[in-house]
């Protein structure tokens, strides 16, 4: 369904709206347009239609899926002791991109929540979606709309590339205007803990509710027997065929340092300032350095890109962790499976290349 001008045709509209959720409250699968990347959903109450979104992604069925609810209101029916900070949180990030870890009700089946005693909770921004969960009445669990271990999806274009002929329904409503996952926060624990950097910067819930932990696996430390939190973070994700190599620092000292490590045969991720430096090589631009709006809208799509390419390796340069360039160097360094050069800044400052 094409539904990226809401404005147009209004009984047209509702009429889609009404086969999608008709689709989701029979079992069927559908891809939906959130803030942050495409979902593919199914009724989160319906264990055999959930087992069919595993079906659909190769995922490993050890990991659980995020709850999509219509607002605050529905916190209570799928889970147990919602304390007070879910509500200061809802009422300021809802809708959109921060998902909450609370405890389950027993309604929730173990298919959602892969056996957990905590349910992923969030209230997508896109109001296509939204219609689609208030007419359904029934929360969607929806991850990432992808093939598992795959770049997220920011398109309708690509869903049809991941999920043709596996789902009953594709909703496109355009371009995604985040570009990177929901962060997810975890209640369960005090201080609340970053599982996943995402759409809400970590400073902006910090400045809400103040110091919140930082999970290890968010950096990629993941010592011995340890089970991530989140146990989608535990795996190589995001990944295009070729290997990545992502380079940290200052925009123009990793630029150099990608520029001396390139072949012929490498791709480029770079800012959009460093292009020229590229010109032999295959390349993506992340937008400017100083953009991380763009950077997060084009960081899937840059990934992406390169499954069509032949390429050895990728070097990706990376930004800063603050606001939204900790969830961009996060996706990256997933891709890269944690494989991070420090880019040295003194060559730079004394003009050695
Ligand atoms: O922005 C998003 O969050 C997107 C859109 C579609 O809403 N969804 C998304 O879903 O990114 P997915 O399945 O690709 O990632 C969900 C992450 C996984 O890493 C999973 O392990 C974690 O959430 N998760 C889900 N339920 C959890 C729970 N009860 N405890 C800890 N982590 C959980
Ligand atoms: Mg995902």
């Amino acid at each position: 369904y094409d539904l990226r001008d809401i404005k147009g045709q209004q009984k047209e509209i509702r009429d889609k709206v009404s086969a999608a959720a008709k689709i989701l409250r029979e079992g069927g699968l559908v891809g939906l347009p959130t803030e942050t990347v495409y979902g593919l959903g199914a009724n989160g109450l319906d264990g055999a239609a959930v087992r069919r979104i595993f079906e659909a992604k190769g995922r490993p069925q050890d990991n659980p899926l995020i709850l999509h609810v219509s607002g605050p209101q529905w916190l209570t029916r799928y889970c147990a002791q919602v304390p007070p900070l879910a509500y200061v949180l809802a009422r300021k990030f809802w809708p959109g991109p921060l998902t909450m870890i609370l405890k389950r009700d027993p309604c929730v089946p173990d298919e959602t929540t892969a056996g957990l005693d905590t349910v992923a909770v969030r209230c997508p921004n896109h109001p296509v979606t939204l219609a689609i969960i208030r007419e359904a009445g029934v929360p969607i669990a929806a991850p990432s709309a992808n093939l598992s271990g795959r770049p997220s999806c920011t398109t309708a274009q690509d869903v049809l590339e991941d999920m043709d002929g596996k789902i009953q329904c594709l909703v496109n409503g355009g371009p995604c205007a985040v570009g990177v996952e929901s962060t997810i926060l975890d209640l369960t624990c005090t201080p609340p803990r970053l599982l996943r950097p995402g759409g809400v910067p970590v400073e902006q819930i910090e400045r809400l509710i103040g110091p919140i932990a930082i999970d290890k696996a968010v950096n990629g430390v993941l010592d011995g027997e340890e089970r991530p939190r989140a146990p989608g973070m535990k795996y190589r994700h995001y990944a295009p065929k070729a290997p990545v190599i992502v380079v940290s620092g200052a925009p123009e000292a990793s630029a150099q340092e990608i520029l001396r490590r390139v072949g012929p045969e490498s791709g480029v991720i770079c800012f959009e300032e460093y292009l020229p430096l590229f010109e032999k090589q295959r390349v993506q631009s992340l937008g400017p350095s100083q953009d991380k709006q763009t950077q997060a809208q084009r960081v899937f799509d840059a990934l992406r890109a390169f499954d069509s390419e032949t390429v050895t390796e990728i070097y990706a340069q990376c930004p800063d962790n603050q606001g939204l360039g900790l969830a961009i160097g996060n996706r990256l360094k997933k891709a890269a499976g944690f494989h991070v050069i420090e880019a040295d800044r003194e060559r730079v400052v004394l003009g050695i290349t």
